[in-house]
């Protein structure tokens, strides 16, 4: 994959692909600017060095249409702030004339049906607006769109500084052993292929998150109302030969999914009938504590128990608390669980934190994407 610090864009206009999909408030508050924040270095680089940067995000699903809400008017406002110059918003991002100006964003790609649907003359006109394309959205390299797949072939095309960062923190091919993952996450039919991508890398599989239910079934324990894949049973009994794994030893359960609940600890092949499974027990944390110790490296995905959830967020919470303090490596990945970091203020307290929820797996699983496969030619 060519990187940024491999092109010369000296007096260039480079158009630059970011992911400014942040969360709003139903006022459209940004209410997390994290992904901003990290583009930042890219950013700079460029303007560093080039003659203009033309930046293009799309911000939530609206369709094709142009939907008021998602305009990139809010984001406009913050960046200025980051980079402390003007940024001017164009309303549109194709068919649009450029002004001489050094920092441009263009509206909401995806107010343009074209630009999922990988169109190659919308490709061409995103293309048109620049002499070099740098990729720096990591989050959404995972999509064939336009404007991560298509632009390409019309520019000569490298990764930005923080898509490199990312594909470098989520190699675990070769990072530091002892490398422990800690894999949670309701559904077992979605992290499998993840499990099944890390096995081999990794010398500890800590699990965690409603998937749990499943392994517990297949191995013919009780589990009440708890969520649970049926037909992964074959999967979850297969996955427990493998000594790497580790399953919860007791867990939170409660008479109902809400802070008023009733709810207690119990072990993992006592849980009571009509009792739903919530979060992992305190003995489960002080087993994922003593596998921790001597770790070089960790990955963490999915909180363990239902995060949104005061009540049942307490082993999310204290094992993010014991990563924090780990003389390790410590990554975290995936969207769920960076929110869950993210309620705690705690997103500066690990070494990496990825900006890409599904991106991040996929990189995982596949070992590439299609926004870098293109950077490569
Ligand atoms: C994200 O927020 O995960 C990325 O921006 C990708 O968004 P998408 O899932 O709508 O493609």
């Amino acid at each position: 994959m060519r990187t940024l610090t491999q092109v010369d864009i000296t007096s260039l206009r480079v158009l630059l692909r970011v992911d400014y999909n942040v969360p709003m408030d139903k006022n459209r508050n940004i209410l997390d600017d994290f992904k901003i924040k990290n583009s930042l270095p890219t950013l700079k680089y460029i303007l560093k060095r080039a003659k203009q940067v033309i930046i293009m995000s799309h911000l939530g699903r609206p369709d094709g249409k142009v939907v008021k809400e998602l305009r990139m008017d809010k984001v406009a406002v913050r960046l200025m702030k980051f980079v402390g110059r003007n940024v001017a918003k164009l309303d549109d991002c194709v068919d649009v004339v450029i002004p001489n100006e050094k920092v441009v964003l263009l509206e909401n790609l995806r107010f343009h049906k074209e630009e999922k649907e990988n169109n190659e003359s919308f490709a061409k006109k995103l293309a048109s607006h620049a002499d070099v394309f740098v990729n720096d959205a990591f989050g959404v390299s995972h999509r064939e769109h336009a404007s991560v797949v298509g632009v390409a072939k019309f520019l000569p095309s490298c990764a930005g500084l923080l898509v490199q960062k990312e594909v470098e923190n989520l190699n675990f091919s070769k990072a530091k052993s002892p490398l422990v993952v800690i894999m949670a996450g309701s559904k077992l039919s979605t992290k499998f292929p993840i499990i099944n991508a890390l096995l081999p890398k990794v010398d500890r599989l800590l699990l965690g998150g409603a998937m749990i239910f499943t392994f517990y079934k297949a191995l013919g324990f009780e589990i009440g109302n708890s969520l649970c894949e049926d037909n992964h049973l074959v999967t979850a009994k297969l996955l427990l030969n493998n000594e790497k794994i580790i399953l919860p030893r007791d867990v939170v359960v409660a008479s109902d999914i809400n802070e008023n609940a009733k709810s207690k600890i119990v072990d993992s092949n006592k849980i009571p009938k009509k009792w739903v499974g919530v979060d992992v027990g305190e003995e489960t944390i002080n087993d994922f504590k003593k596998e921790l110790k001597n770790a070089k490296t960790v990955f963490w995905n999915g909180p363990l128990g239902i995060y949104e959830i005061e009540k049942f967020a307490k082993a999310t919470n204290e094992l993010a608390e014991i990563l924090s303090k780990l003389k390790a490596k410590v990554i975290i990945g995936g969207g769920d669980i960076v929110a869950a970091i993210d309620k705690l203020g705690m997103k500066d307290k690990f070494d990496f934190v990825s900006t890409g929820g599904g991106a991040s797996l996929e990189l995982i699983q596949k070992g590439t994407l299609p926004g870098l496969e293109v950077l490569k030619n």
